[in-house]
């Protein structure tokens, strides 16, 4: 069962779900479109060249089925456009049990700048605290300019910089850390 969070803007429908159970055909079909377009506009959750579509549908299957990761998708007039991962500590993790990661944050080229990524991160925020974590870690390459701009201005703090954090071709990538408390 799917539990939805409507947020209706001022021009268009976004409404935010958390995947509880298998994917429907037509929204895992809407999910693979979403993420090849995004990473055919330059990537951001991994993938630096869109892998076939097999590949795609098994990694959006797999994911639902992982327990430790909560999938939320974005709707942007009923069509999935966008989703973000949050990923619990592993259950030998005493250390860090406090913290989650949000990860493969994106929105689909056809549907940004209507809100939907803020809305995951709002969401997934809003989970992390109901289910008691206090500390969100998340990580960026410094080429997602649009990402960390969000991520700063939502209260993410820059903790440091990874100068080989990911290889684009033959060029090394910087990546970002940044972290939240969740007070
Ligand atoms: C970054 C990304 C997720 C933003 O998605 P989006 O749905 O367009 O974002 P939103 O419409 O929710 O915008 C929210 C805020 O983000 C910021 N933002 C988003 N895209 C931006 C851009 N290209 N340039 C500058 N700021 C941007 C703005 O501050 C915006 O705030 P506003 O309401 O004051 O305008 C999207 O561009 C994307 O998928 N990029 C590639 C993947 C990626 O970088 N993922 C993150 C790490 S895994």
């Amino acid at each position: 069962m799917n539990t939805p969070f409507i947020k209706t803007t001022a021009f268009r429908d976004v409404r935010i779900e958390r995947i509880m159970s298998a994917l429907k055909t037509s929204d895992l079909n809407d999910l693979c479109d979403a993420a090849d377009s995004a990473i055919l506009a330059g990537g951001g959750f991994g993938w630096v060249k869109m892998p076939e579509r097999v590949v795609m549908e098994r990694y959006w299957q797999g994911v639902v089925t992982v327990p430790h990761r909560i999938l939320l998708v974005a709707r942007l007039e009923g069509v999935i456009a966008g989703a973000l991962q949050i990923i619990r500590p592993q259950l030998n993790n005493e250390a860090q049990k406090m913290s989650v990661q949000f990860t493969h944050h994106f929105t689909a080229p056809w549907a940004r700048k209507s809100g939907l990524a803020k809305a995951l991160l709002l969401e997934a925020e809003a989970i992390a605290r109901e289910e008691g974590y206090d500390v969100v870690n998340l990580d960026v390459r410094e080429t997602m300019t649009g990402a960390i701009k969000l991520y700063e201005s939502h209260g993410y703090e820059l903790i440091g910089v990874h100068p080989a954090y990911a290889k684009v071709g033959d060029q090394f990538v910087k990546g970002h850390y940044y972290y939240k408390r969740l007070d």
